[in-house]
């Protein structure tokens, strides 16, 4: 048992307090906001996440895990996570890092034991944390650094930190390495792979990961592009690919695109970076990858206003799902809400359902409508569209919720639909990247 301090409480800092508690270790949070402190110390996660609510209530009831604002909990921790936010800083493309010093400043203030791991799972600009372990080195001598990049996913978070596809270990000596082991016991025992390297590729390979799927969510736009021009169907161009091993089948699906607060925000930053270190030409890529994703939401918006007869004023649009990706309430960059915010603009009436992130939508777009199920957001409407795929709509039936609308005019924005139990059931249905 490793006694463990998880420096910021949000998304990644709550599923990491309460994991590495589930791993039996002995855990703090330390979080600034007291609302969050105390609903994390209720055993409520302040976000959706499946499976989190029971971890944190196991890991309260064990004695463990427990959430604090007062900095003093960390003085004995043996290891601090910082797990911080590096949001996109406003009209630039980098990243904000002033979270992670602050952050890495109060560890170095507060945490006195010596020998103890200072550990970053930010995802950072390549090259701080070497400056994080000069100013350590400066201001708190008994602290050692390491970085470990964190690739959990938001609606997969409890597994991926749990049984996580591999851990990445960023460390300057063998007890940096030893300590960070013991900390994984666990899943390195169920067979997770490790790579232990230096500061630089640990903080490249998230950046790397993020960018190199964000490739593969634009390539797949690309060639919907391109079938929408040819006349193809790039959902069985996704498959026909796929197949072959060296490229594989996920994130391939075409559609909307990819939003939240990770992959736009980590692409535009790791562009930044790379013309700060000198090498600006090899992420030139990137802004393509960035500009197809954002054509998919106008394409989107065009073909709504198609079916809609050429114009959008005063017409009624039902909109299935407000989140970025299902199983989160996280609208962030949300493709969704930036389709519907576009037509509501255009001047649609526009009403969007979600079954988790109605509450954050209303906060960040109070302009819109908002219903509670698919089939009042859906009354009267000329068109529905099917911007989040939530099981629950993927699974609608067409023939009951063809009872509300006005005309039955489906646009599947994820690919998602059974496009023939729609056509049966008489609905006019268009996807993007597949011939009507
Ligand atoms: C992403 C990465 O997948 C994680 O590995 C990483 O740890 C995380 O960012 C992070 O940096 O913290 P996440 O943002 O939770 O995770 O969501 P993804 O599952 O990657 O989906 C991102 C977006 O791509 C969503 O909007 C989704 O709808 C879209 N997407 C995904 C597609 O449009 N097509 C696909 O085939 C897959």
């Amino acid at each position: 048992m490793t006694s463990i301090a998880v420096v910021g409480c949000g998304y990644l800092g709550a599923v990491h307090a309460a994991c590495m508690a589930e791993l039996g270790h002995e855990v703090v949070g330390l979080e600034v906001d007291l609302e969050r402190v105390a609903s994390l110390n209720d055993g409520r996660a302040p976000f959706h996440e499946p499976g989190l609510d029971d971890l944190l209530a196991r890991g309260l009831a064990s004695g463990r895990l427990s959430f604090t604002a007062d900095p003093a909990a960390i003085a004995e921790v043996e290891v601090a996570f910082i797990c911080v936010g590096t949001p996109q800083r406003r009209g630039e493309l980098a990243a904000d890092v002033s979270h992670v010093d602050a952050a890495t400043a109060t560890v170095a203030a507060h945490v006195t034991r010596a020998g103890a791991l200072v550990v970053g799972k930010s995802t950072v600009p390549v090259g701080t944390a070497p400056r994080l372990a000069e100013e350590l080195a400066r201001t708190a001598p008994h602290l050692e650094l390491a970085w470990n990049p964190e690739f959990l996913r938001e609606g997969h978070a409890v597994d991926d930190t749990l049984e996580p596809d591999r851990l990445v270990l960023g460390v300057t000596s063998e007890r940096a390495e030893a300590v960070l082991r013991e900390v994984y016991a666990t899943p390195i025992a169920g067979g997770t792979p490790v790579v232990v390297t230096d500061f630089a590729t640990a903080e490249l390979a998230k950046v790397a990961a993020n960018s190199f799927l964000a490739t593969k969510i634009s390539f797949i736009n690309a060639m919907a592009e391109l079938c929408e021009a040819a006349g193809g169907d790039v959902v069985l161009l996704a498959d026909a690919i796929g197949h072959d091993k060296r490229i594989g089948r996920s994130f391939l699906n075409a559609g909307l695109g990819f939003g939240g607060g990770c992959l736009p925000k980590d692409i535009r930053a790791f562009m930044a970076r790379a013309g700060e270190v000198g090498a600006d030409q090899a992420l030139t890529f990137l802004r393509e990858v960035d500009a197809i994703n954002m054509r998919r939401r106008s394409r989107m918006v065009d073909l709504a206003i198609a079916g809609l007869g050429g114009s959008a004023i005063g017409r009624r649009v039902g909109v299935l799902g407000a989140a970025f990706k299902p199983h989160s309430d996280d609208i962030r960059d949300s493709p969704a809400l930036n389709v519907a915010a576009q037509l509501q603009l255009q001047g649609a009436d526009v009403v969007i359902t979600d079954p988790e992130a109605l509450d954050n939508a209303r906060r960040l777009w109070p302009g819109l409508s908002y219903a509670s199920t698919a089939q009042e957001a859906c009354e009267g409407v000329d068109i529905v569209l099917l911007l989040t795929e939530w099981p629950e709509y993927v699974g609608l039936d067409p023939d009951e919720l063809g009872t509300v609308v006005r005309r039955r005019h489906v646009l599947d924005g994820r690919n998602a639909l059974d496009v023939r139990r729609w056509q049966a059931a008489g609905w006019d249905y268009r996807a993007l990247g597949r011939p009507h």
